[in-house]
């Protein structure tokens, strides 16, 4: 296993380039399920995440090969191919949105339960509610979902909480249905919207995505299509905290600026300096210490739950007395027993956290629980004093594209070893 070792105290200066959105990747390569043929998909970011997905539809008779930033797929309809196991879906949730492609395309689909993982239970219950809404007979056992529908149906679906690969699920399934499926309390982050674009480039008939409603009539079949996946919007504000904590100047280029007014908001607020160059170019510079500022997490256009453990750290140092509070995951604060390990003064209460802003953090040995709570305890490394030592570092590989390299070269001292 891997360690990253980070001598805190050194600026960023330069320029980075924004990868393609893994959340929006994922979604859009279980969508290629739904059709036959070549599909080019650019800016598909180099993660294990995406791996993942690959290796999962290879047992779902989809090659693919990468051509530097391009997956190439081609998809081949195999009717007996239906099965996500267990070995692939343990290692990453997002699995469960073959299920609906699958349904809509083979009929059946036999997708191993995700389980939960560090930051909650996280169940599937309103992709499979919402599923059998559409006619699917689903039974869960030794579990697997196991999925079945001649002909999915489109149906009139309400999710009790919004949820985005729910929505996403729900979405592909729909886009060969019989007849017209409406989704209300729908999820509006830009990834479903990302999807939704290169459903309908496939030749979906879909309406309202990015709104709470949402329309997909089915269609007959759909086409294999090229397609060029959205910047992340949350590796880019990643990088905006690490600004914000380790001070500098840095450039960040193929920015997603109009699908982050929160985030850009928040950490404006605090005092951070961020120019807009042009439409996906921002100039990001610490120009005095950051004072503390409030956040609470939300649905899309709210504040993002991807974002809170990274905005906590750069709070562990401002001015003041912040309060987190996460209404999204249950249990997204495993980062903060490792931050106060650092210095941090941290107090859990309900769903908030109340960060007292320190001067300093110092150095020490710490552990990544998630994949965002590590970016957290990078970013805190960043402006510790001495080294911090971040085991489990495959909790970063799984969401960010070259994150080591990204910080080296803009002046961060960071370093991956073997453990
Ligand atoms: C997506 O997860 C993202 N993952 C997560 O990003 C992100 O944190 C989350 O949305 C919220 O924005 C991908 O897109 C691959 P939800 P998802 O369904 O879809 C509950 C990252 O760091 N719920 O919107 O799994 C659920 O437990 C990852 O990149 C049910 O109860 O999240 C949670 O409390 C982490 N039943 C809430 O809804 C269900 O059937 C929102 O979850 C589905 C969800």
């Amino acid at each position: 296993m891997d360690k990253l070792v980070i001598e805190g105290g050194y600026e960023l200066n330069g320029s980075i380039r924004v990868s393609g959105a893994k959340n929006a990747a994922l979604p859009i390569l279980a969508a290629v399920i739904l059709a036959d043929g070549e599909f080019r998909i650019s800016e598909a970011p180099e993660l294990v995440d995406i791996s993942t997905m690959l290796k999962l539809l290879e047992e779902l008779g989809i090659s693919s090969h990468r051509d530097g930033k391009t997956v190439i797929l081609n998809s081949k309809f195999d009717k007996e191919k239906i099965e996500a196991p267990y070995e692939l879906v343990k290692t990453m949730r997002a699995s469960v949105l073959t299920l609906g492609p699958l349904l809509a395309r083979k009929g059946r689909a036999r997708v191993s339960l995700p389980g939960g993982c560090a930051i909650g239970e996280r169940p599937v219950d309103l992709h499979l509610k919402a599923l059998e809404a559409m006619g699917a007979e689903i039974t869960v056992e030794y579990g697997y979902v196991e999925a079945a529908c001649e002909k999915l149906k489109g149906a009139e679906i309400t999710f009790d909480i919004v949820t985005v690969t729910g929505t996403e699920n729900i979405m592909m399934a729909a886009a060969l249905a019989e007849g017209e499926t409406v989704l209300r309390n729908a999820a509006q982050e830009p990834e479903v919207v990302d999807l939704a674009r290169f459903l309908k480039k496939m030749g979906a008939d879909i309406d309202g995505e990015g709104t709470k409603e949402i329309r997909i009539k089915g269609v007959k079949t759909l086409n294999n299509v090229d397609y060029t996946v959205m910047p992340d919007r949350i590796e880019a504000g990643t990088f905006m905290c690490c600004v914000a904590a380790a001070g500098g100047n840095l450039e960040l280029t193929n920015v997603p600026l109009h699908e982050m007014r929160s985030t850009l908001n928040k950490l404006k607020e605090s005092g951070l300096n961020i120019d807009k160059l042009d439409d996906t170019t921002i100039n990001v510079t610490k120009t005095k210490p950051l004072s503390a500022t409030d956040i609470t997490t939300l649905p899309y256009p709210g504040f993002p739950t991807d974002m809170q453990a990274q905005f906590m750290a750069v709070m562990a140092c401002s001015k003041g007395v912040s309060v987190a509070t996460e209404t999204i995951f249950e249990n997204r604060f495993m980062h903060v027993a490792e931050l106060k390990r650092m210095g941090a003064e941290i107090k859990l209460k309900d769903k908030s956290a109340i960060i007292q802003g320190t001067d300093t953090l110092t150095g020490a040995p710490v552990m990544a629980s998630d994949l965002r709570a590590s970016a957290s305890l990078v970013i805190a490394g960043l402006m510790a004093e001495g080294e911090t030592h971040i085991s489990r570092l495959y909790h970063l590989d799984r969401g960010y594209e070259n994150f080591v390299d990204k910080l080296t070269a803009v002046g961060a001292k960071l370093k991956r070893v073997k453990e």
